[in-house]
């Protein structure tokens, strides 16, 4: 996941300070430790710190660092512990080379017994140590080039790569293969950048070049010469990308999760700007028509964008009258789905550069299906590789914990929904106006939630000492429970199961007593008294429920008086929102009670670009 970012100035200039703008950029793809490198005086030098970038900060202030040219990393460690010896820039033995890294090396621990064998001491327990103790055992006669060709050939798996070598101090060589990699000149200066993803480049009027398919770049003084995977050169046009500048202000929220929550009557709003005209559903797609033609629909995603993909997934199935279901994409991918020209693979990711979601995309592309992108990043892997792509427009979603990308992934495959609906069954006026109408109707809704803030805090301060929780619900509650255990797990470390409530008696109910709460999620009218049924099973073994339920199901309170009330006037199919900012908001609570860090949670990163 982690974060490259390299900087070479056309004109002599200290490269420390874009170098730290740039990993600020990138700290949320992981805040396990922070590195730099550079060269000075025909030396490596490089400076690493467990945590976040501000410890890094500390140290290069303190020592009044002045580099030429630079690499910098943020990591989230895949292979050996949080430490400064694992930290990157990880260096070859007699440092004369130092290289960050993206991803994994599969093979690494044969390449290291091999290294090992033949004499080469290793500091860390990283996969990355062998690249640079390898390629400092390939590298011959000042042939950088077809040295690192070599050393690429060797390794198994998916990475970014950027080093420098002494000899060559005024060049970063960089290398991708199936991990993203941007370089960029800015027109103005001529200076040359190099990122792991764009949020880091949004600064300034940048030209791009993408790396692929084991390209090498090899960047000095307002020169980038590439490579293709054998060394042979090869030319690549500029793509001219304007870059939106991405906010990062919590505009007076404590955390950005907080505010991203509070986004949401905004962000469900930009959803559906400008897309019901003459009683038809507008989509942000053109070149689409033979998605009249679908016979199968399969949404793929992980985490919060798989739990989207769930829970549209039976309102498509009814509203269609196609057969649809989704799949996590880790799992999907090394399946043998059966796709054919007719299958539509809708892949939705926030950042749109989810690792198993892009690999379970390529499958699908490989197997002849449709692909529809639905991420909230404009030119990530997912927008460049899908075949068509639908902008959330849910502005940056800085916290790790996804909140308004969750929302606007509903809001906009609902409207999606009723697109194709409408492409395949035709327009009904009445119908399809009232559909988009509710659409129209979540922003307030969405407001009315938030404005019980302080009953929510009230809940979550009751319930936050608690080690383990059930979230349950049915039908199109159990995908929106499933939803809010995440949350709570992610950022207050409690143990939270979702499960569907009529399963509950199949053999979770035996760790029902007063020690498990229960939340109950009863947003979905067509099993409403199926699930208070579940709930009287709760309170007879003796368990907790604190019930989120729509206003008019007052019989609820003959079984706990811990309610959230919420509207009960939309159709199941819009329930999932409000009942999901409810959930965030307790989750949010929680966490705060406990004291926990909220926006950048230990373990976990924002763009998780490892398998
Ligand atoms: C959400 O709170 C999580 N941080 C995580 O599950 C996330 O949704 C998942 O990693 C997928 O990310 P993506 O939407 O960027 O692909
Ligand atoms: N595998 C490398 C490590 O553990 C890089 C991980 C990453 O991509 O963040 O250091």
């Amino acid at each position: 996941m982690c974060g490259i970012f390299g900087y070479v100035a056309h004109k002599k200039t200290n490269a420390v300070e874009e170098c730290l703008k740039g990993l600020q950029a990138l700290e949320y793809r992981g805040y396990d430790s922070a590195g730099l490198a550079g060269i000075k005086q025909g030396k490596i030098h490089f400076y690493k710190r467990v945590g976040k970038v501000r410890n890094l900060k500390e140290l290069v202030f303190e020592e009044e660092v002045a580099l030429e040219i630079g690499i910098a990393h943020t990591r989230w460690a895949t292979h050996g512990g949080l430490t400064e010896q694992n930290a990157h820039p990880q260096l070859d033995s007699s440092h004369s080379l130092a290289l960050i890294h993206n991803g994994i090396i599969e093979n690494y621990q044969e390449i290291r017994f091999n290294l090992m064998n033949l004499g080469k001491e290793f500091v860390s327990e990283t996969d990355t140590e062998v690249i640079s103790q390898l390629l400092a055992y390939e590298y011959t006669d000042f042939a950088f080039i077809p040295s690192l060709v070599r050393t690429l050939e060797q390794l198994e798996g998916s990475f970014a790569i950027a080093c420098i070598h002494k000899d060559f101090p005024d060049a970063i060589f960089a290398s991708a293969r199936d991990c993203p990699l941007i370089i960029a000149k800015c027109k103005k200066t001529d200076d040359i950048f190099i990122s792991s993803d764009a949020n880091a480049l949004s600064r300034q009027d940048m030209e791009l070049i993408f790396l692929h398919d084991g390209e090498i770049a090899q960047i000095s003084a307002g020169i980038i010469t590439l490579y293709d995977k054998k060394g042979l050169i090869i030319q690549k046009a500029f793509e001219s990308i304007s870059l939106c500048s991405k906010s990062s202000s919590k505009e007076g929220f404590e955390h950005f999760m907080l505010k991203e929550i509070f986004d949401q009557p905004l962000s469900l709003s930009q959803v559906i700007k400008n897309r019901f005209d003459s009683h038809t559903a507008k989509v942000q797609i053109h070149e689409c028509k033979d998605l009249g033609q679908i016979e199968h629909i399969r949404l793929i995603g992980c985490g919060t964008s798989y739990h989207a993909g769930l829970l549209v997934s039976s309102i498509f199935e009814e509203m269609l009258q196609i057969e649809t279901s989704a799949e996590i994409a880790s799992e999907f991918r090394y399946k043998d789905p059966i796709l054919r020209k007719n299958s539509l693979v809708i892949a939705i990711s926030q950042s749109g550069e989810t690792a198993d979601t892009l690999a379970a995309l390529r499958l699908a592309k490989s197997k002849g299906a449709k692909t529809l992108g639905f991420g909230n990043v404009m030119h990530s892997s997912l927008f460049r590789e899908a075949d068509l792509f639908i902008d959330l427009k849910a502005g940056p979603e800085v916290s790790v914990c996804s909140t308004k990308a969750f929302t606007s992934q509903i809001a906009s495959l609902l409207l999606f929904a009723l697109y194709l609906k409408q492409t395949i069954k035709g327009v009904d006026v009445a119908l399809d106006t009232t559909f988009f109408h509710h659409l129209e109707s979540l922003s307030g809704i969405v407001t009315d939630v938030l404005q019980q803030k302080d009953l929510i805090r009230s809940f979550a301060e009751k319930y936050a000492d608690y080690e383990n929780f059930f979230f349950i619900g049915r039908n199109l509650m159990y995908p929106t429970s499933m939803e809010a255990a995440l949350k709570l797990k992610e950022i207050s470390y409690i143990n939270a199961t979702a499960y569907p409530a009529g399963e509950l008696k199949h053999g979770p109910i035996a760790l029902i007593d007063e020690t498990i709460p229960t939340i109950a999620f009863l947003g979905n009218e067509k099993t409403l008294s199926k699930t208070f049924s579940n709930l009287t099973e709760i309170q007879a073994r003796k368990g907790k429920i604190l019930a989120l339920s729509p206003r008019h199901f007052t019989k609820i309170t003959t079984i706990t008086n811990d309610v959230i009330w919420l509207q009960n006037d939309l159709p199941d199919f819009f329930s999932a929102i409000p009942y999901s900012v409810a959930a965030q908001l307790l989750a949010y609570y929680i966490a705060k009670k406990r004291g926990k860090e909220i926006d950048q949670p230990r373990n976990l990163a924002k763009a998780v670009t490892v398998e």
